[in-house]
């Protein structure tokens, strides 16, 4: 098992980029294969779980070249140019690519077996194989459907009105992509909107596609017309950096090129409610994405409530708020989160237990934490001794160790958390981070530049 030792750091200053969006990375090899043409993509981001989307349509048939790094060449063969995969598609930690592909899977006119590692092989599969089934998917799966392997014996789908009880980007593309071959016009309306990004790049390929806020309808059938494609960089990889930049003191960081949609940016938004320093800069458009360049100061940040419509466009950078809430004066509080259990691990178990392990206070709740602010509690508001509040005494100034339960992001969280010093510890040893590879391979090598 990998580990790595952190020590509380200074600060950051500097001028980066992040890699691509990892989201936007997957949607674009899958609409480049089923695209008629050759669709060049450019900040393509090669992390283990976007691999696996590649890999998976090269099995299919789909010839793509690696120009140079992050930049691919893709050889689009039309919506119905898929072959019958020789084996078992693999999708590792990602599902993002076990549920949209389970979606463009369902239409083929092919076989075709999908799975994943033991973490993902335990996440819910049913959210997509139940809508997929109500347009006529034969899925099969182990604990009734629910769990992969997933089994997919493709055929004539036909088209649904569906309303997703959950805003996930994940059911609500899995349905998209079905729907390009079903008959009729398909529609998902979500409880709030999800990231978008399929729907943007769909219409960006030139498919009949409408979307007005929460309701998405794709007509079965239309056609991609192969494109060039400019990936800006990950808003939930910037996102580390950006409270990086905030809570450890001394700090000035430019991050250039991030993607801006604003289902997204929610992480600033917070951030900036919490009393951040953060200013986009240089704001633009690339491939029908938003971009920009963000400029983060460090900041005193205070507590904040977080509440149900704030998840879905903050739903992969809750755990570095965490971080950053448990550097703020006075509490935070979550609520209306319980989708962070199904992720790459159960994200309110993983952080209230990486929390308290740092010395800081915080509460498990069935759909979210409440933290209590490492930097004491604001007068008026309750005690304050010498010590921070939210910290625990016993554990200062000893090596703490944390542990990432396999998650990548979790383990991002725990890295910045020890160079900032939360919990007022000497070191910190974060164990297993071999999965920060799944998302920001280049993260550790970024921060040491910084
Ligand atoms: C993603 C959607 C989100 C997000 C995941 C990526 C996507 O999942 O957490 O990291 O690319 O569509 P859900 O759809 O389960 O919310």
């Amino acid at each position: 098992m990998k580990t790595i030792k952190i020590k509380k750091i200074k600060s950051l200053k500097g001028e980066i980029t992040v890699p691509g969006d990892k989201s936007i990375s997957h949607r674009a090899i899958i609409l480049s294969s089923v695209a008629n043409g050759d669709s060049h993509i450019n900040g393509f981001l090669e992390a283990e779980d976007n691999l696996r989307t590649l890999n998976a349509f090269k099995l299919m048939g789909i010839e793509i070249e690696r120009i140079k790094k992050g930049k691919l060449l893709i050889h689009g063969k039309g919506l119905n140019g898929l072959k019958e995969p020789f084996d078992v598609i693999d999708a590792g930690n990602s599902g993002t690519t076990i549920r949209l592909l389970t979606g463009l899977l369902a239409g083929q006119n092919f076989f075709s077996v999908i799975t994943g590692d033991a973490y993902l092989r335990k996440r819910p599969m049913e959210r997509v194989v139940e809508p997929l089934s109500k347009m006529g998917a034969v899925i099969y799966g182990r604990n009734n459907g629910n769990l992969a392997p997933l089994a997919i014996t493709g055929r004539k789908l036909k088209a649904i009105d569906y309303i997703s009880p959950i805003a996930s980007a994940q059911i609500k593309s899995a349905i998209l992509l079905a729907g390009l071959y079903a008959e009729g016009i398909t529609s998902v309306t979500e409880p709030v909107k999800s990231r978008d990004h399929t729907e943007r790049m769909l219409k960006a390929f030139g498919t009949d596609i409408k979307a007005d806020n929460s309701k998405v309808e794709i007509k079965g059938g239309s056609r991609l017309k192969a494109r060039e494609i400019d990936i800006p960089g990950d808003i939930s990889s910037a996102a580390f950096l950006i409270a990086a930049g905030l809570i450890i003191k001394g700090s000035e960081i430019l991050i250039k090129n991030v993607g801006v949609n604003p289902t997204r940016t929610g992480i600033i938004d917070l951030l900036l409610k919490m009393g951040g320093d953060i200013k986009l800069l240089n704001k633009r458009e690339s491939s029908g994405e938003p971009a920009a360049d963000i400029l983060v100061k460090s900041s005193s940040l205070s507590g904040i409530n977080i509440t149900r419509d704030n998840i879905p466009g903050t739903i992969d950078e809750i755990p570095i708020l965490c971080i950053a809430a448990a550097s703020a004066v006075g509490e935070t509080i979550i609520t209306g989160a319980e989708e962070l259990r199904v992720k790459e691990s159960d994200r309110i178990k993983t952080m209230v237990d990486g929390l308290e392990r740092l010395g800081v206070e915080a509460e498990e709740m069935p759909d979210g934490i409440i933290i209590k602010g490492s930097r004491g509690v604001p007068s008026g508001r309750g005690a304050k001794g010498p010590a921070p509040a939210g910290t625990n005494q016993g554990s200062r100034n000893k090596c703490i160790k944390v542990n990432s339960y396999g998650d990548h992001r979790v383990a991002m969280s725990m890295i910045i958390a020890g160079m900032a010093g939360v919990g007022n510890h000497k070191e910190v040893v974060v164990e297993d981070i071999e999965c920060i590879k799944t998302s920001f391979p280049d993260f550790l090598k970024l921060l040491r530049r910084i």
